[in-house]
């Protein structure tokens, strides 16, 4: 080393930041293909569109692939952590029994790759014991929109959300649950006497998560017992009505945006629920299918970030449909309603809900689903 670096503080410091995993291949002029793990992959350019890796002046593997005319780089998804072990070592029958198909130019696409880009060499420069190989994307597809892999201090791992909690066998949910089977018997009579299906919520950090439901609706229990609704404004509203300053903030930062307009918009929702003590949707079915497919997508994605902001958005979009004031004659749709349970020590806030509601209600019978939700809630605090 030209300093006095230790170079195993250098690694171990520099091993704390953490990079996907590519595979980069090429095929070679006897129609063999060739490759090399690497984690240095980048997207360096739009506009030329340029990528980059750092191959180690060393590597076998990088002096055959640099004898190609293009090479393509393949993003490896988390389940392909096997895969990335056989072809990272040396030699050349780590191809073996590994599926592929040619990308445009020859390359090889590898079989379950989230991502490929194919390339030709732009530039190939020195830098101390590695080269920077700027490559020119010529061709690139989206394949599998899921986890990558990550590689982090000599290890694999794969993405979780921070923003949004993962979900996970949580203790407060499950006296929560218990809670729930205490009061079975009236959720039942609500959802037989209205035909509606009745759920019992209960709010486990930034999720609401129904921990009891009775169906006796024309339709379909869309969501299975343990599904979590993120909150995202103006969701949860009902939840923050004793809630401190900086719950209902922390509350605001989940919608989309936090501007001046949106944070007054939520506030109003929120003294709207604080002061009517329920809260109600009136959307359309098909709107209510929309935001269902949406966050069904997201739960399946593993919680993908950009599901994650397709939820917060659809959301945040149902604001203006959020606890409007209902007007005698009227006719509403009503998608959720939702009345707040009496604080209960050792348990989280809960709620009970009606959804599966008949649509065109008048305001008087909204009125009256209503009160008999308050009234269910009340015999909880007797
Ligand atoms: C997760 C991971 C990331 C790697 N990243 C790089 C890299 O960026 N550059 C590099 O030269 N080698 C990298 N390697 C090592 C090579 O993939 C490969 O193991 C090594 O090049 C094999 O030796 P050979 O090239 O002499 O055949 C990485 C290996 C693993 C497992």
């Amino acid at each position: 080393m030209s300093t006095d670096i230790d170079p195993g503080l250098f690694r171990e410091a520099l091993g704390h930041y953490p990079t996907g995993v590519a595979v980069v291949t090429a095929v070679l002029d006897d129609g063999t293909p060739a490759g090399m793990v690497v984690g240095t992959f980048s997207s360096v350019s739009l506009d030329p569109p340029l990528v980059a890796f750092f191959p180690m002046k060393g590597s076998s593997s990088f002096a055959i692939l640099r004898t190609a005319k293009n090479f393509c780089i393949n993003v490896l998804a988390s389940d392909q952590e096997p895969l990335c072990r056989k072809l990272a070592t040396g030699g050349s029958a780590k191809f073996d029994g590994v599926g592929w198909r040619p990308a445009p130019m020859g390359s090889p696409i590898l079989d379950g790759a989230v991502t490929w880009i194919e390339c030709t060499f732009e530039e190939t420069r020195e830098a101390g014991d590695h080269y920077i190989v700027l490559g020119r994307v010529q061709e690139f597809a989206l394949e599998r929109s899921t986890l990558p892999l990550l590689f982090f201090q000599g290890g694999y791992g794969r993405f979780s959300p921070g923003s949004f909690v993962a979900a996970g066998p949580d203790p407060e949910l499950i006296q929560a649950a218990q809670f729930a089977q205490t009061i079975r018997s009236e959720v039942e009579r609500l959802s037989t006497e209205f035909g509606v299906n009745c759920s019992v919520l209960a709010r486990v950090r930034w999720d609401a998560v129904q921990v009891l439901a009775a169906n006796n609706s024309p339709h379909a229990e869309p969501f299975p017992l343990g599904h979590r609704q993120p909150l995202v404004p103006p969701f949860g509203a009902i939840f923050l009505a004793d809630a401190g300053e900086s719950d209902v903030d922390e509350w605001m930062r989940r919608a989309p945006d936090n501007t001046p307009e949106r944070r007054a918009l939520n506030q109003a929702v929120l003294d709207k629920v604080k002061e009517r003590g329920y809260s109600l949707l009136t959307v359309r079915p098909e709107v209510m299918q929309q935001h269902d497919a949406l966050l069904a997508a997201f739960e399946e994605s593993e919680r993908l970030p950009r599901h994650e902001r397709a939820v917060r958005q659809a959301t945040s979009d149902l604001t203006e449909h959020f606890t409007p004031d209902l007007e005698p004659g009227q006719l509403y749709d009503i998608a959720t309603l939702v009345v707040l349970l009496p604080a209960m020590p050792g348990l989280p806030p809960m709620a009970l809900r009606m959804t599966g509601l008949p649509q065109d209600a008048p305001a008087d019978e909204v009125e009256s689903w209503i009160g008999a939700l308050k009234s269910v809630a009340a015999t909880v605090s007797a």
